[in-house]
This record gives structure tokens, C-alpha cells and sequence, in this order.
């Protein structure tokens, strides 16, 4: 086995790079693609740590207890300002490893399983078509990301946090601050607001007499009441749970929808057979790959096929690369919902791996098929090379997307 930790250095690719089209990897991340299993990048900072590209591999490491998920270690690599500015704030599942994470997640799991996420159909489809129902009220043209795309995910997440949907303005914009505001200061005020608002929600829910039906309320009149979770915890949890329960899934409706209208052909099989969309949600969830960028830091050597990977060293994976890896997916680049696809590591893999998946793909599956379905003439209202998406380091998606029909 050789040790490859300085070799190439000076040549790594910067990680990351703003995509050159929104649903393929940016064209920059070329030679890592043909680098698998494992190259080398450079972060923001310059600093040199490691990219895992090959599928295989990635499905090893993120399920090696040698990676770890806490943040506060020494050597946990950022891929911005913003990041590096709030890891050392308490992050509850995603940044924290076993045993803390498995007692974190134990606690959750039952609000999320795939029959919770089918009790919740007929409320996400009622949420979609009241949407639906005021975007045609009011006529074309219409942006579909603040329109449908975004309200859809954070009504969910609301009822079933029990947090007020009147409050999205709010959190929707500090969710928006703290994944991809202008500086680093701007990122830990959102923080600073996000938590100060779930302290009050807690409080007044701990002086309900009885709980609401929310996860929240299951959190704050059993685990704080017993003692499992402290108040700290409680906090840190919501926080989670809200934003990565609607930025993501917001994300994926509005690139989905636009890499739906930028395939005619495929976009006409799925109209004619409605069957196809659950492996066509998993299609372009492999393709978009829109959380591009999972980190850890190695606590021990971990010697694998493409080098030894250092105790300190960070490492990170590219879902993007990973989930285009031809050794697993035939002609890779292409859209096509008849391979099997189910493998991709989109919403991870291991213990990390997406609680809220469930839930997002009975929003995805409810909305595409709700909104292809009662708008049969849907399409761009403006050219596609005009639409603005995300730049490539936060979540993947669309900035605005104005529609007509
Ligand atoms: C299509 C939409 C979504 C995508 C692409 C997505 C993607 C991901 C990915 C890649 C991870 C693993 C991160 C890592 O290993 O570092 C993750 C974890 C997580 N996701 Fe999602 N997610 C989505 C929707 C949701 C929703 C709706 C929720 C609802 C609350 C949610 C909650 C979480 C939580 C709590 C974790 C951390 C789990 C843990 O550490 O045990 N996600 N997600």
C-alpha cells in the first residue's frame, strides 16, 4: 500500500466550484472523476485534504467508525468561511459520532420511518394542491421556487415539528443566511437567531399544560422532562430538523422540475406512465446529487486502495463524483430512471445517512407528479441559460425559477 498524502498536491483541484450547468458536476471537477477512488483537493483556505470519488469506497468510509462527524475536532475541513465560523456551535446528529449519536438518533427515528412518511401523504398532497390551487389563481407567469417549491417542504416540516408556519418568513431566511449568507459574521447571527427563536418556542411549549402533536412537543414534555436531552440539545435538534427539513427538499423540487423540462422525452414517458416516478425521484437524486460535499476527519490511519489516509486528515466526498461512478452506473451523465439506480449515495450512507428521506421522497414523488399533472403545458418562461441556481458550496438548486403554462 502506498502513502500518496503529499504527492500532486500542487496540482489538487479547488474544492468546491460552482457547477457549469445545475445538474452536472462543474466541468473543473473533470480530473477527479478519472482520479477514483480517492484524489487529492484544496479547500478555500488552501488547506490540502482528501476527496473520496469511487463508489465503492465511499460506501466503506462512510461506514468506518474511524471517520468521525464532530466538527470541534481538530482538522475538521470547511469548505467556506461561513462553515468555519459556526463548527464549533453544538450540531445535533449530523456533527456528532457514536455513542451521543446513537441516543440522538434512537429519539427520532420513530417520528420518520417510511409508514410516519405515508401517514403524511394526504397532508403533503393537500398542501400541494392549495399551492397549486393559488399559483393558477393568480395567473402566469410565476416563480416556482417561492411559489411551490419552497413553501411545500416548510409547511411539512412545520406540522410535523409543531412550529408555526407563520413564522417561515423567519426562519426561511435564516436558513437561507446560514447556508449561503454574504460573510461569516452574517452565518453565526442567523445561528444566534435561529436558536434564540427555539428557545422561546420551547419555552412556551413547556408551559402547555398538555403536549401539541408535534416532534417537538413529544421532545420537550418527555426527553427535556426526563432528563434525557438537556435544553441545549432540545435546541440544537430543532434546529436540524427544520433546516435540513426544507432547504434540501425545496432544492431537489425546483432542480428536479427544471432538469424534467431540460428532457422532453423523458419528461413525455413519465406523464404517460405515472408509475415510473418513485425510481425516476431516485434517478434524479443520483444525478443532482444536490448535497455535494460530506465532510469528516480521520481520528486513526485508515490505509485503503487509493492511499493511507491520515489520522488528523479531513476528508471529503463528493456526492456528485461518487454517484457517477461508470463502474456502478452505465453511461453515467444520462437521465435514464431504468437503471438501477437505488444505490447512490445522495442522502449518504452509515449512520448519517438522511433521516428525513422518507418524508423527502413522498414530497418529491407528490409534488412533481401534482404539478406535471395539472399543468400539461408547463415550461420555462425564460431562456434556460438565463435562470440563476446555486453557487457550488451550499446545497444545489435553483435561485428563482420563473415558469409559464
Ligand atoms: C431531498 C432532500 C434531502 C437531501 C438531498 C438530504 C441529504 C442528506 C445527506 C446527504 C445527509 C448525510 C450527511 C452526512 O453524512 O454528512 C443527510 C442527513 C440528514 N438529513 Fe437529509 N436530506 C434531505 C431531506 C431531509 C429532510 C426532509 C429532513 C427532515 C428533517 C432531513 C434531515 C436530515 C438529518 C436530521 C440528517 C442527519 C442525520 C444523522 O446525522 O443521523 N433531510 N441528509
Amino acid at each position: 500500500m502506498t502513502d500518496t498524502t503529499d504527492t500532486t498536491e500542487s496540482h489538487a483541484v479547488a474544492f468546491p466550484q460552482n457547477r457549469t450547468c445545475p445538474y452536472h458536476p462543474p466541468t473543473a471537477y473533470d480530473p477527479l472523476r478519472e482520479a477514483r477512488p480517492l484524489a487529492r483537493i484544496t479547500l478555500y483556505d488552501g488547506r490540502p485534504v482528501w476527496l473520496v470519488t469511487g463508489h465503492a469506497l465511499a460506501r466503506t468510509l462512510l461506514a468506518d467508525p474511524r471517520l468521525s462527524s464532530d466538527r470541534t475536532r481538530p482538522g475538521f475541513p470547511a469548505p467556506n468561511a461561513r462553515f468555519a465560523a459556526v463548527r464549533n456551535r453544538k450540531t445535533a446528529l449530523l456533527g456528532v459520532d457514536d455513542p451521543e449519536h446513537r441516543v440522538q438518533r434512537r429519539m427520532m427515528v420513530p417520528s420518520f420511518t417510511l409508514r410516519r412518511a405515508a401517514e403524511l401523504r394526504p397532508e403533503i398532497q393537500r398542501i400541494v394542491d392549495e399551492r397549486l390551487d393559488a399559483m393558477i389563481a393568480h395567473g402566469a407567469p410565476a416563480e416556482l421556487v417561492s411559489a411551490f417549491a419552497l413553501p411545500i417542504p416548510s409547511m411539512v416540516i412545520c406540522a410535523l415539528l409543531g412550529v408555526p408556519y407563520a413564522d417561515h418568513d423567519f426562519f426561511e431566511e435564516q436558513s437561507r443566511r446560514l447556508l449561503r449568507g454574504p460573510t461569516a459574521a452574517d452565518t453565526m447571527d442567523a445561528r444566534d437567531q435561529l436558536e434564540a427563536y427555539f428557545a422561546e418556542l420551547i419555552d412556551r411549549k413547556q408551559k402547555q399544560p398538555e403536549p401539541g402533536d408535534g416532534v417537538l412537543d413529544e421532545l420537550v414534555h418527555q426527553q427535556l422532562r426526563d432528563g434525557e436531552l438537556d435544553h441545549e440539545e432540545v435546541i440544537a435538534l430543532a434546529t436540524i430538523l427544520l433546516v435540513a427539513g426544507h432547504e434540501t427538499t425545496a432544492n431537489m423540487i425546483s432542480l428536479g422540475t427544471f432538469t424534467l423540462l431540460q428532457h422532453p422525452d423523458r419528461l413525455a414517458e413519465l406523464r404517460a406512465t405515472p408509475a415510473l416516478l418513485p425510481d425516476a425521484v431516485e434517478e434524479l437524486m443520483r444525478m443532482l446529487s444536490i448535497a455535494d460535499g460530506l465532510l469528516r476527519v480521520a481520528v486513526e490511519d485508515i490505509e485503503t486502495d487509493g492511499g493511507t489516509i491520515r489520522a488528523g486528515d479531513g476528508v471529503v466526498f463528493s456526492t456528485s463524483v461518487i454517484n457517477r461512478d461508470d463502474a456502478v452506473y452505465s453511461d453515467p451523465d444520462t437521465l435514464d430512471w431504468h437503471r438501477p439506480t437505488r444505490h447512490h449515495v445522495a442522502f449518504g450512507f452509515g449512520i448519517h445517512q438522511c433521516l428525513g428521506q422518507n418524508l423527502a421522497r413522498a414530497e418529491m414523488e407528490i409534488a412533481l407528479r401534482t404539478l406535471f399533472d395539472r399543468l400539461p403545458h408547463l415550461r420555462l418562461a425564460v431562456p434556460a441559460e438565463e435562470i440563476p441556481f446555486k453557487p457550488g458550496d451550499t446545497i444545489q438548486g435553483m435561485l428563482e425559477l420563473p415558469v409559464t403554462w
